[in-house]
């Protein structure tokens, strides 16, 4: 179905994929409209509360352990607490199981949250679909969700990648264009309802929209959670001062399984993937716990049998956008370096809102004294990816610096959405969609080769013998 133009745009767009500074990159003439850069209206029909007394609203699920096994199951209930338990199983209407977890509230400025219930759901099988119900009598509301395979070098997955989407008809457009491309998963790289650009009760009233316009998606679907600048809400004026409160309530994730100290960064596996989550907005120079934490979980990586190995972040660490130009500077002079010599495939990052793909570059050898200062091209360096396009009210980025940077290979400020299909060990399948006019046009796509895994076969024989023999020694060692 997708075949024909995916086929042809990987044929103009192939070139890209090789890392050759001759080719100079490319900034897309295509500029998305700003209008209508507002948010929906509360009274629309994106944002109804579902039917009948206390009904759960504004269901949306995570992943739960390291390997995908389980799930965290959240959901609100306004006016009586209700039971924090979720009824599921493996056939519809007939729930097997049952789970019990935890009921929490807030409150921020004069608003006062609903009553939040989390749920792990645990001891799953691997790739099996599940069917949950929540809530009691007439107003209980059921879903399922199906769980990864059980993670393993060649496991396809297909990742969908969204950044920055708040609540206005463009994010709309990208919500249903992500829902259309069959992605089982969504990389969400920080900035979710954009409520803190209101003020007062409306701020708690706004993110309780957001949950609800998303739950078309996040009830059945995990949504792997990165937070961003808007979530960090430090709003004094209304004596609000405690850094992610709505965010850290609502939104849980599950960094305990990756030994981490804070739910702003963690890692999980899912099929075929490694994925690690940070937050530029905590400590993360040297000696912090989030830089400790790093270090550790890239030793942890196995390539064996995660060969692919993700980074998201919410500010980029490249970006050539005059918007938010640099920000990422800080935490590139401390991690650059791990992820080339970790040999990151790729690292997603919203923020900017606009798009934009790097060449496999780094800037490594830079240090003040010396004065060696432009990223070079850098086979062993992950791709950077700003997929901040989401669509949230503050409307797109469209100023991008001129001349185009050499690390940059593509560029379009327009809202949209990536995915991430893996096939095995060597290749993944990447596009980014543009929203043109309500519709989803494949803009840029190309083929993903695995940083670990060379596609060339003999390479990759070597390479497997290289790890046996290594394997063998280390083992001996031990003894
Ligand atoms: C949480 O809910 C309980 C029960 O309704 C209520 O007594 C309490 O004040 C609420 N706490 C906050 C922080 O809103
Ligand atoms: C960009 O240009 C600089 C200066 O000419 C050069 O040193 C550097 O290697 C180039 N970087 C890339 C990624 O091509
Ligand atoms: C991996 O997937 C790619 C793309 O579908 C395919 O061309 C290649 O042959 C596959 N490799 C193996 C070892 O199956
Ligand atoms: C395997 O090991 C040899 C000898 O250490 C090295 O030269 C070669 O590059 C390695 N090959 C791969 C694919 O890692
Ligand atoms: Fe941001």
């Amino acid at each position: 179905m997708q075949c024909f133009p995916f086929r042809l745009v990987l044929i103009a767009f192939v070139f890209l994929d090789s890392v050759d500074n001759v080719n100079a990159g490319i900034t897309s003439r295509y500029t998305g409209k700003e209008w209508p850069a507002v948010d929906i209206p509360l009274d629309h029909e994106v944002f109804a509360v579902p039917k009948g007394h206390n009904a759960p609203q504004q269901v949306h699920i995570t992943q739960g352990n390291y390997d995908g096994n389980a799930v965290i199951i959240s959901w609100v209930t306004f006016g009586e607490p209700g039971f924090s338990e979720v009824q599921y199983g493996t056939s519809d209407k007939n729930y097997e199981f049952t789970a019990q977890g935890k009921m929490t509230n807030y409150t921020f400025y004069e608003y006062e949250s609903g009553y939040i219930h989390h749920v792990l759901v645990d001891g799953l099988k691997f790739d099996t679909k599940y069917y949950y119900k929540i809530g009691n009598g007439d107003s209980a509301r059921e879903f399922w969700f199906r769980t990864p395979p059980m993670i393993g070098p060649d496991v396809p997955y297909k990742f969908g990648i969204i950044g920055d989407l708040g609540q206005t008809y463009n994010s709309l457009s990208t919500l249903e264009h992500y829902m259309e491309s069959g992605a089982q998963s969504v990389l969400f790289l920080g900035d979710l309802s954009y409520a803190d650009r209101y003020q007062y009760n409306d701020v708690g009233i706004r993110w309780d929209s957001w949950g609800r316009f998303v739950e078309r998606s996040t009830a059945y679907q995990p949504w792997i959670w990165c937070a961003g600048n808007h979530e960090i809400e430090y709003m004094p004026y209304m004596n609000e001062v405690v850094p992610f409160k709505s965010y850290l309530y609502r939104y849980p994730t599950p960094h305990l399984a990756s030994m981490s100290s804070s739910p702003m960064w963690y890692a999980i596996r899912r099929a075929s993937a490694h994925i690690i989550v940070l937050s530029n907005y905590s400590p993360f120079v040297k000696y912090t716990p989030q830089y400790l934490w790093l270090n550790e979980e890239l030793e942890n990586v196995d390539r064996e049998n995660t060969p692919w190995l993700i980074v998201l972040m919410h500010v980029p660490m490249y970006n050539s956008n005059e918007e938010h130009f640099m920000e990422g500077e800080s935490m590139r002079a401390v991690f650059e370096e791990w992820f080339v010599n970790h040999k990151v495939d790729v690292i997603f990052a919203g923020h900017v809102h606009a798009y934009e793909r790097s060449y496999r570059i780094s800037n490594i050898r830079y240090d003040v004294s010396s004065g060696e200062r432009y990223p070079v091209p850098d086979e062993s360096a992950p791709l950077y990816i700003t997929v901040g396009d989401g669509g949230n009210s503050e409307g797109l980025a469209g100023r991008f610096r001129d001349p185009q940077p050499n690390y940059s290979a593509f560029r379009e400020a327009s809202y949209g959405h990536s995915t991430l299909e893996i096939m095995n060990r060597t290749h993944a399948f990447y596009h980014w969609n543009r929203n043109d006019e309500g519709k989803k046009v494949p803009t840029d796509s190309f083929v993903l080769h695995n940083q670990f895994w060379p596609s060339n076969v003999q390479e990759s024989k070597l390479r497997k013998h290289n790890l046996s023999v290594l394997g063998r020694i280390a083992s001996e060692l031990k003894r």
